[in-house]
């Protein structure tokens, strides 16, 4: 027999299926709550406790520190992918086979010009702009540029469109760089492969050639396979619920790259590095530091810290933490603020207050010391981000649109005035 489970509401019982997951998660499917109960509704603000769809993409246990894209684990795909495989994967369900993985990367490079016009764009912004400002109004420039609309119905349209994003989006990410730095706005190079090129778009200088560097491209590799989905967080959640009311992919992904920007999300790993700079400024006291995040007075956060739903540790980031061991050996850095990250570290991990509410080092308080290391400034690490984001976005938003889902929008439970008699001006 199907299990339900029951509400009583007033002495008036009503009951819901129970729906379980392929991984025995359990879920109350209260679609039919306030018909049946005339009105009444769930609240959960932060939505904690609240599924807003089913998806076969990205499996997560946030108490077991467990992390699977399409049922492969994180560190297989880390240690065995590459971040293209992986977006394929992601996006198509499957891992590609050879065939489907060359032809992928092919469509993708056929994809991988701008409309020239998009760099008239690119110099009016000052070069003051946060490059999460330009990098998302770029994305949303991209549908005036392609104004056509995907038809979700055709699977061709579709992947026609996936391949434009995943070939353009690169050339944006460089080129809000590229602007910030005073640098020529370029195109990349057909005979690299798809992180190699984006590095090459990034960094290469006007007057020499740009040498690849093995273990930059692989770490970039692995970052970006470490962001590339996580299931119904905020960006994603953002891009599934502007794709509902069925917008376009492009318009989607530009309000998922806006939800990423805030500090309490993708904009953590630039913070976690403004928080060590800070710290170094003031003489470099860890404890001082550890103190403010524990008072209860002071607003300040141990960024890096902390994660919504790993309550354990944060799978991704024993993966980057051996990765920055790597790539900060291999390039000979010895920094300062990889001191004062690890004396911090060490810190929180012994400390009660972070050890009773579980707050481990997440995958950003990582991700900030690479991309430091890879030479790429601060206020461009969440848009490294939003890049290893793009598949997961782009599965999340194909996935949505082909079950069908219905436009998101949540109720409220309302707490303000009840209805009064307006008051003139000359009366208040
Ligand atoms: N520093 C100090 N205290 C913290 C921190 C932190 N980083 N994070 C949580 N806490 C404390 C809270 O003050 C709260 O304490 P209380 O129970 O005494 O009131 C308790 O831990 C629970 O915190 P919540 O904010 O309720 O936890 P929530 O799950 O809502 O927040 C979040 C998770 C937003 C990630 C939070 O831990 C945080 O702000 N961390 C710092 C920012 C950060 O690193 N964000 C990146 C997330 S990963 C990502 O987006 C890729």
């Amino acid at each position: 027999m199907a299990k339900t489970a029951t509400i009583d509401i007033d002495g008036q019982k009503y009951e819901f299926p129970l729906l379980t997951g392929t991984e025995n998660e359990v879920a109350i499917d209260i679609k039919s709550l306030r018909g049946v109960t005339n009105g009444v509704i769930t609240l959960d603000s932060g939505y904690k406790n609240t599924g807003s769809c089913t998806s076969s993409i990205t499996f997560l246990d946030g108490e077991k520190g467990i992390l699977r894209y399409r049922g492969y684990s994180i560190e297989e795909l880390a240690e065995k992918a590459s971040f293209l495989e992986v977006a394929y994967l992601l996006i198509f369900g499957e891992l590609p086979t050879q065939e489907q993985s060359v032809k992928f990367h092919n469509d993708i490079k056929a994809q991988s010009v701008v409309d020239d016009d998009v760099r008239k764009i690119v110099d009016a912004f000052p070069k003051s702009a946060h490059p999460m400002g330009i990098i998302s109004s770029l994305t949303s420039a991209l549908t005036a540029f392609n104004p056509s609309s995907v038809n979700v119905k055709s699977e061709e349209d579709m992947y026609k469109a996936i391949v434009k994003i995943l070939g353009k989006f690169p050339v944006l990410v460089a080129w809000t760089l590229r602007k910030k730095q005073g640098l020529p706005l370029d195109y990349g190079d057909k005979n690299l492969g798809y992180v190699e090129n984006v590095l090459k778009m990034m960094f290469k200088q006007p007057n020499e050639d740009y040498v690849q560097n093995q273990v930059v491209v692989d770490a970039l590799d692995k970052l970006l396979i470490l962001h590339a989905d996580h299931e119904q967080n905020c960006s994603t959640s953002t891009v599934r619920i502007t794709g509902s009311s069925h917008a376009g992919l492009f318009a989607s992904l530009s309000a998922g790259i806006s939800a990423l920007w805030g500090p309490l999300h993708g904009g953590a790993n630039q913070a976690v590095l403004e928080m060590l700079e800070a710290i170094k400024a003031d003489g470099g006291d860890t404890k001082k530091y550890m103190a403010k995040a524990k008072d209860k007075e002071d607003p300040f956060r141990l960024m890096g810290f902390g994660h919504r739903v790993y309550k354990n540790f944060d799978p991704r980031a024993r993966i980057i933490k051996k990765a920055a061991d790597e790539v900060l050996g291999d390039l000979g850095i010895d920094d300062p603020i990889l001191d004062i990250a690890k004396g911090l570290e060490k810190e929180a991990l012994e400390d009660s207050y972070f050890v009773d509410r579980k707050l481990y080092p997440n995958v950003d308080f990582y991700s900030g010391i690479i991309y430091r290391a890879m030479g790429i400034p601060t206020d461009m690490f969440t848009v490294m981000f939003a890049l290893g984001r793009l598949p997961g976005w782009i599965a999340q938003w194909r996935e949505m649109r082909l079950n069908v889902e219905p436009i998101g929008r949540p109720r409220q439970l309302y707490i303000g005035e009840t209805e009064r008699a307006f008051v003139p001006v000359d009366q208040r």
